[in-house]
């Protein structure tokens, strides 16, 4: 009696084990290869803008936002003519040192200056190159 309830919990127990090993064979399959499967630049741009709550204070169109506490950011070739910079430049300086040009009409101190450190740098060259792209 005793002996075959340990090969019970024996069996259980392997069973247990097979189930976990089918489990973990089954996350792995299902993760993503490499390559091929990323995001699109597009959608990881967004995700970075969405997840940094740009659009909290932001109004740009790509991502339907509706944000007013700073200017409108499709609209950020006037905003780089005045600046006197390319665009690009004034872009990446504008998200990753904001207090250096102040919008007219805005507050320095508002916008978060720690995108630099927080935004991984793929990301925040994604994230400006669409915001380039995609602005007027
Ligand atoms: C808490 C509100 C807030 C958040 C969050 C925020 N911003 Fe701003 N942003 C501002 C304000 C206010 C200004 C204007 C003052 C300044 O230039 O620093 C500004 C300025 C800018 C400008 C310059 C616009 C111009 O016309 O001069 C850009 C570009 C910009 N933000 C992009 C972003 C992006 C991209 C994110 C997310 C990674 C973001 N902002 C997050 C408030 C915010």
């Amino acid at each position: 009696m005793v002996r075959r309830q340990t090969r019970t919990l024996a069996l259980v127990a392997l069973g247990l084990i097979v189930l976990v090993a089918a489990g973990c064979g089954k996350t792995k399959s299902a993760r993503p290869p490499a390559q091929g499967k990323q995001p699109s630049p597009r959608a990881s741009a967004l995700a970075t803008f969405n997840s940094n709550d740009c659009g909290q204070c932001h109004i740009f169109a790509p991502a339907k936002s509706t944000g007013t506490i700073g200017p409108n950011l499709n609209k950020l070739k006037a905003a780089a003519r005045a600046d006197g910079i390319p665009l690009g430049q004034f872009v990446y300086q504008a998200v990753t040192d904001p207090n250096t040009y102040v919008a007219p009409g805005y507050q320095a101190g508002v916008m978060p200056a720690d995108y630099l450190s927080a935004i991984p740098p793929g990301k925040l060259t994604q994230l400006v190159t669409f915001l380039v792209m995609h602005t007027h």
